[in-house]
């Protein structure tokens, strides 16, 4: 028995996390996954009525009793602040060390990409987004606040263990999946320090991979070749802000953000599965968000939770679903959520 903290959040968070939930107890009898889900209500009605983002002790209570985490969004416009959002989500990313942000970037179907010409193979690689610093390192500061002359500095940290362990993981994940390239994105030309250290360790940890490709490119004419020439690319790995940007990239090309699947991970720790896209505050409540972003989450972290096959229904449903316009109207379908779901969970049984 696997026990997973079942985290909605804000916004659509609670509509598309209610699907994905659906589809983990179809799998119960399906495919003998045998989950125990446990909910917590944390997100911005918490925060607005009792001031508590992440609670006391929440993360030693996560990683001593549970073995995974599934979130939908959070994200609220009542708090301007953001500050319930960065103490539950990226509380979770630092303080669980989940160091790992795996975001798939795949075409389900050639009819889902707004790129011309384009088919299921051009468009199926995987982004390895440093998770725990970077640019969300959260220091900086104000000097003469408020006057004219203000100052502001917002500092990014690249550590020599952080700066490897995502490197490794994406040479590892290259290796045991057979992909033959590895491509890191950075801005080292123009950011000096912390450019030139994952240039150093991407050239040495590259050199123990022999049987992969090491490539690299700067994040700009990423995001150009990421339109021009998806195919090329099967590992991305670069660091949080660049990783962040260029998975909404990767989120439109393989059909938009309703479908982007991502887990957070810290390999045999506790790890947090959550959908790529946010609380998209003028869709919530409406019943029309699509739930396939954080039902591929949960095939995501079925797998992680040793259900391969499990998965592998999950993915294979969706792309039932989807491959007969059974989907919201983002995907230019005319189901709702709820629909949504039942197309796929109608296709796991
Ligand atoms: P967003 O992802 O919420 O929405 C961006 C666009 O994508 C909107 O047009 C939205 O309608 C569409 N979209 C997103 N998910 C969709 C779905 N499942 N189905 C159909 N369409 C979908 O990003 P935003 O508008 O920049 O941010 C809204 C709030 O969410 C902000 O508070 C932001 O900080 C937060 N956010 C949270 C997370 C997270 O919790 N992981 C991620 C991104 C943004
Ligand atoms: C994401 C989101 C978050 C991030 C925000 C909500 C803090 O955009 O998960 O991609 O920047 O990492
Ligand atoms: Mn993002």
């Amino acid at each position: 028995m696997k026990r997973v903290a079942v985290i909605p959040g804000d916004g659509i968070g609670p509509e598309v996390v209610a699907e994905a939930v659906r589809t983990l107890e179809v799998l119960r009898s399906s495919h003998d996954v045998q989950l125990e889900l446990v909910h917590f209500d944390w997100g911005a009605e918490k925060f607005l009525k009792e001031g508590v983002g992440l609670p006391a002790g929440a993360l030693e209570m996560l990683s001593e009793e549970f073995h995974a985490i599934l979130a939908g969004a959070f994200g609220d416009p009542r708090v301007a602040s953001n500050q319930h959002a960065e103490e539950i989500l990226l509380g979770m990313r630092r303080g669980l060390d989940l160091y790992i942000n795996l975001r798939p970037v795949r075409l389900l179907d050639a009819r889902l990409t707004p790129l011309r010409n384009r088919t299921v193979t051009d468009i199926d690689f995987v982004v390895f987004r440093e998770n725990t610093e970077g640019a969300y390192c959260g220091a900086g500061g104000f000097l003469k606040k408020g006057t004219d002359d203000e100052i502001a500095t917002q500092e990014e940290l690249n550590t020599r263990l952080g700066v490897e362990r995502i490197i490794v993981a994406a040479f590892e994940y290259a290796g045991a999946q057979g992909r033959k390239r590895v491509t890191m994105a950075d801005k080292s030309n123009v950011q000096r320090f912390g450019g030139d250290l994952w240039q150093r360790v991407f050239k040495e940890v590259a050199a123990r991979y022999p049987e992969v490709e090491a490539n690299h490119q700067y994040v700009d004419a990423m995001a150009m070749f990421m339109v021009l020439d998806p195919a090329q690319y099967d590992v991305i790995v670069s660091n949080n802000l660049f990783g962040d940007i260029l998975t909404d990239l990767g989120a439109a090309i393989q059909g938009g953000l309703g479908l982007a699947a991502s887990g957070n991970i810290h390999p045999g720790r506790v790890s947090l599965f959550e959908p790529v896209h946010g609380s998209a505050p003028p869709l919530a409540g409406k019943g029309v968000a699509n739930p396939i972003g954080a039902i591929l989450t949960s095939a995501m972290m079925v797998e992680y939770l040793g259900y391969p096959a499990a998965s592998q229904a999950i993915e294979a449903a969706v792309r039932g679903a989807v491959s007969q316009n059974e989907t919201t109207q983002d995907l230019g379908g005319t189901l709702s959520t709820k629909q949504a779901g039942d197309a796929i969970i109608s296709r796991l049984g």
